[in-house]
């Protein structure tokens, strides 16, 4: 092979050697073996040599063509090689590996209380009311019994929404679920007998506060609904709930603007972890005779009671859980334990 021979296929090797993609290996061939290439140039000056000459160089010519067609295949499957390498590395998959399966969420523990709680309630004859989260203020305040210059009202931090109703005063956030009192005692005739669990918010966050948290009310309304009647169904509620008789419950002197008698239920189990200790666990009271005005009743024949109560609270005594956060915070490790 001549020197000029060697040093077309020494380029072609460092030429192939540089690309790394199919397409630009395939015009670096153009280059030397495509129609108007180095190679066929030389071949076409073939034709003006005497016969020895031709032959002789031909040859030599043929032979580094082949030479540069072993170079271009190698290099074709080197580049591939390399393709499929990258890929493999991408994609790699660990056939070891368990399955994943199909993922199966569970209840959450405050909507395990919340059905439990219905389905106590509703065995002794109550109706399970639902009601809207953002409302008015004369449903979440007013008429409760909680007027707009009221101090009580400053029991709830509140979020009010940039939005007003009919009076002109914002939409919030009910800071309570006891409007539903009042929507579905106006709704009713009586006797009434209701709970209305759901969603309620407060400017509020610590371990045992959260600004969303869930209540649970209760309202029954009838023409002779005594406060003896509310120690009877809650401590009843409280025993079915907690699955155990051995709890005592006191009713506590309290004050709720909407109630009058009003009282603080606090309970305390005599075993288990946490035995010997009263626990508050929610509010209760006779309806306030301003408050069944508000219900479009005739405050003189219908009496009743009613209670708000905290499902979170509910939850963490009934599964012994301290603080309030794990709820909210979506841990699997703690969600698992209740599935
Ligand atoms: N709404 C009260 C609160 O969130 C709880 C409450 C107290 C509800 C007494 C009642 C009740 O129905 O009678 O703090």
């Amino acid at each position: 092979m001549s020197p000029d021979l060697e040093a077309i296929v020494a380029e072609a090797r460092s030429a192939f050697a540089v690309v790394s993609d199919p397409a630009a290996l395939e015009q670096v061939k153009a280059r030397f073996l495509g129609k108007s290439g180095v190679i066929p140039h030389l071949l076409k000056g073939l034709g003006g040599l005497a016969p020895e000459e031709r032959r002789e160089s031909g040859a030599r010519i043929n032979a580094a063509k082949s030479e540069v067609e072993l170079l271009l295949a190698a290099r074709r499957e080197a580049i591939a090689e390399e393709t499929m390498q990258s890929r493999l590395r991408e994609e790699s998959l660990d056939m070891t590996l368990p399955g994943r399966g199909r993922g199966r969420g569970s209840v959450h523990p405050v909507m395990l209380t919340w059905r439990r709680v219905e389905s106590i309630f509703r065995s002794v004859g109550f109706d399970v009311a639902d009601g809207p989260e953002i409302e008015t203020d004369w449903h979440n305040f007013t008429a409760l019994n909680n007027p707009l210059d009221h101090p009580a009202r400053s029991m709830q931090d509140t979020f009010y929404v940039d939005v007003e109703d009919e009076q002109g005063l914002p939409l919030l956030l009910r800071t309570h679920t006891s409007p539903m009192q009042v929507r579905y005692a106006r709704g009713h005739t009586p006797p009434i007998k209701v709970i209305a669990p759901g969603r309620t918010y407060r400017v509020d966050s610590d371990a045992t506060h959260s600004p969303m948290f869930h209540q649970v009310e209760g309202l029954w309304i009838g023409e002779n609904v005594s406060f003896a009647d509310l120690k009877g169904v809650y401590t009843d509620f409280l025993h079915r709930f907690f699955e155990t008789d051995r709890l005592e419950v006191r009713f506590r002197p309290s004050y709720f603007p909407f109630t009058e008698p009003s009282a603080e239920i606090d309970m305390k189990f005599s075993s288990g972890p946490l035995a010997g200790r009263w626990l508050e666990i929610s509010g209760s009271g006779q309806v306030h005779p301003a408050v069944v005005r508000n219900f479009g009743l005739d405050a003189e024949r219908h009496i009743g009671f009613a209670f708000g109560s905290g499902l979170e609270r509910l939850t963490m005594l009934r599964y012994g859980v301290q603080d309030l956060r794990l709820f909210f915070e979506g841990d699997l490790r703690f969600l698992r334990q209740f599935a």
